[in-house]
């Protein structure tokens, strides 16, 4: 791999130890997939984070380390919200442990953010490069974004975070990037909620597998594009999607999809999912809520009071930007939560059942959380929530 003489001088251990092993780690990784150079990145996303994940040995591992985040760098969800834990039922060994994995990656300089959704707080543009993790983060970043990253894992994360870097393979090089299979919606998508673009997902992302689809047939706004790629990075493994004339790419590029597999999706492919099944507890935000969602969860449940748990997850940034659409749906006795989501909280395992708009949520929740998953629209779950 070609290393420039920064590289060479960091291997040297001119920049001390951990940059390094940091380094010799991303030299490594690059050497597996072919990578021919390191590239700069713009930011880093790390997951990891949850003390429930990485345990003792990943906390010791982090509080070995002595270096600082050269890019912007946020964490993933973690498994409570930072300041409002005891208010969730957390429990005060765990919180103990969190704050421990949290204050450990706070020495190392990544900033306090945990959120699958850093594209709301830090500018990410065509054709930058990341280093991000979590799955509906990276799938938003290339798709909808038109940036390009892998899907990383916490450690080479964290590693591109201290280093800067990171190798130049998979989803950094153009011509990996190409539609691989085609996929013909034959539905009116025209007045398709949220919900129903992580339907999509949820059923597209079974047969998809790891490929690049080209969706044509639908167009979707930027929250419907985030569900759909969150759901097909769930039922899947797909890191990038386009869609005809809508996501970054298919924008700018004229693509070949001659030759390519075309597979057909009909109205009773999605609407079979929404089954009514009775629910504990309800909650929204998975992919963490965009401003809009925000606004909209506030203006459904104006007036109203909730008579089951109703949860909303977003990224700190995003709540103290939007305080009176918060304050609004708190009013309401729903919580609105940061850091945290209702997949990876040990809080949400208290639920039998739980109803969201999400088809992330619909593939995670059974297996995660043990509970049954329901998804219907927001005005649905405002509706189960408050009736
Ligand atoms: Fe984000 Fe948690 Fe869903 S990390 S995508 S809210 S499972």
């Amino acid at each position: 791999m070609e290393l420039d003489p920064e590289d060479e001088q960091i291997l040297a251990g001119e920049q001390g130890e951990t940059r390094r092993k940091m380094l010799e780690l991303l030299v490594a990784l690059g050497k597996v997939f072919g990578a021919e150079r390191l590239v700069p990145i713009r930011s880093a996303q790390v997951s990891g984070a949850s003390y429930k994940t990485i345990g003792k040995y990943g906390l010791d591992w982090l509080s070995s380390l002595n270096a600082k985040a050269v890019v912007p760098a946020v964490l993933n969800p973690i498994g409570m919200p930072r300041s409002r834990w005891q208010e969730m039922g957390i429990n005060p060994d765990f919180a103990k442990k969190q704050q421990d994995v949290i204050a450990a990656y706070e020495r190392l300089g990544i900033q306090l953010e945990c959120t699958c959704t850093p594209y709301y707080l830090y500018e990410t543009r065509y054709g930058d490069h990341l280093a991000w993790s979590e799955s509906s983060a990276v799938s938003y970043a290339n798709s909808v974004i038109g940036a390009r990253t892998n899907r990383e894992g916490g450690p080479s994360a964290l590693a591109a975070a201290l280093v800067g870097k990171t190798p130049c393979y998979g989803l950094h090089l153009a011509k990996n990037r190409k539609p691989q299979l085609v996929i013909d919606v034959h539905a009116d998508a025209s007045s398709w909620s949220i919900a129903d673009f992580g339907a999509l997902g949820f059923h597209t992302g079974k047969f998809v597998g790891n490929r690049v689809p080209f969706f044509r047939g639908i167009k979707p706004d930027p929250d419907q594009l985030k569900a759909l790629g969150a759901a097909m990075a769930a039922t899947g493994a797909v890191a990038l999607y386009h869609v005809e004339g809508i996501t970054a790419e298919s924008q700018k590029i004229q693509y070949d999809l001659s030759g390519l597999e075309i597979i057909t999706v009909e109205t009773k492919d999605i609407s079979c999912l929404f089954k009514e099944i009775p629910v504990e507890a309800v909650a929204v935000g998975c992919p963490h809520c965009s401003p809009e969602e925000l606004a909209e969860i506030a203006r459904l449940l104006s007036g109203k009071v909730v008579k089951k748990p109703l949860y909303v997850f977003a990224a700190q940034g995003v709540i103290v930007r939007n305080k009176a659409a918060v304050e609004s749906i708190e009013k309401s006795g729903a919580k609105v939560y940061a850091d945290t989501c209702m997949v990876v909280s040990p809080a949400m395992e208290q639920y039998h059942s739980i109803m969201g708009n999400s088809g992330k949520a619909l593939a995670y929740v059974p297996n995660m959380c043990g509970g049954q998953a329901r998804i219907g629209t927001i005005a649905d779950c405002i509706r189960v929530a408050t009736e």
